[in-house]
């Protein structure tokens, strides 16, 4: 990949992260919707932007790039990336399945969900699968309570769900490419 910016790297053994051409000039569109003192209002948009730059996930060295770039605090970027569960602070599998457990959704048999996707991959929520396929997660209301139970993967709402619907939702994914281009959110 080339790069924008210049890397921001540590002996800790993680890959360096630098936003590249296309991924900075969206970044600055971005930033042109603020004033320059309210730079942090692009702080969201901006860590999905480095997330799907970095393989899914937010690193240290994305979250201080991110930083860097928006002329902040590194913990400014931290308190929000730790808050929200859309932010992985891991690495991640190619396709993170988020089912909501939420209230709702769990009225509506989220837990049943989880547990035959956890089940069906062999892993816990939170986990990825060895091969590196799959991540599970188990998140709070994603505002689609109406067509409980849901689970969200990369930008696209799976809603009404049934064992059978995750099901072939599992097997259409393993035929499909990773999208993690940033405009896919
Ligand atoms: Fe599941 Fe709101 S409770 S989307």
């Amino acid at each position: 990949m080339e790069h924008a910016t210049k890397p921001h790297t540590t002996t800790d053994g993680i890959a360096p992260f630098a936003f590249s051409e296309d991924a900075l000039s969206e970044c600055r569109t971005i930033l042109g919707r603020y004033p320059a003192e309210f730079s942090k209002s692009a702080l969201i948009p901006i860590l999905h932007i480095a997330q799907a730059e970095n393989d899914g996930w937010l690193s240290v060295h994305a979250m201080n790039a991110v930083a860097d770039l928006l002329k902040i605090q590194y913990i400014e970027v931290y308190e929000v990336a730790t808050f929200y569960s859309m932010f992985n602070l891991h690495p991640v599998g190619k396709h993170v399945l988020e089912v909501c457990r939420t209230v709702p959704c769990m009225l509506r048999g989220s837990d049943d969900i989880i547990a035959h996707i956890g089940s069906r991959l062999g892993i816990e929520p939170g986990g990825t699968t060895p091969d590196g396929m799959f991540t599970l997660k188990a998140v709070e209301c994603l505002g689609s309570c109406g067509t409980a139970p849901m689970l969200q993967c990369g930008a696209k709402y799976h809603e009404h769900l049934t064992i059978e619907k995750v099901d072939s939702l599992i097997e259409k994914l393993r035929g499909e490419p990773k999208r993690n281009n940033y405009t896919d959110r």
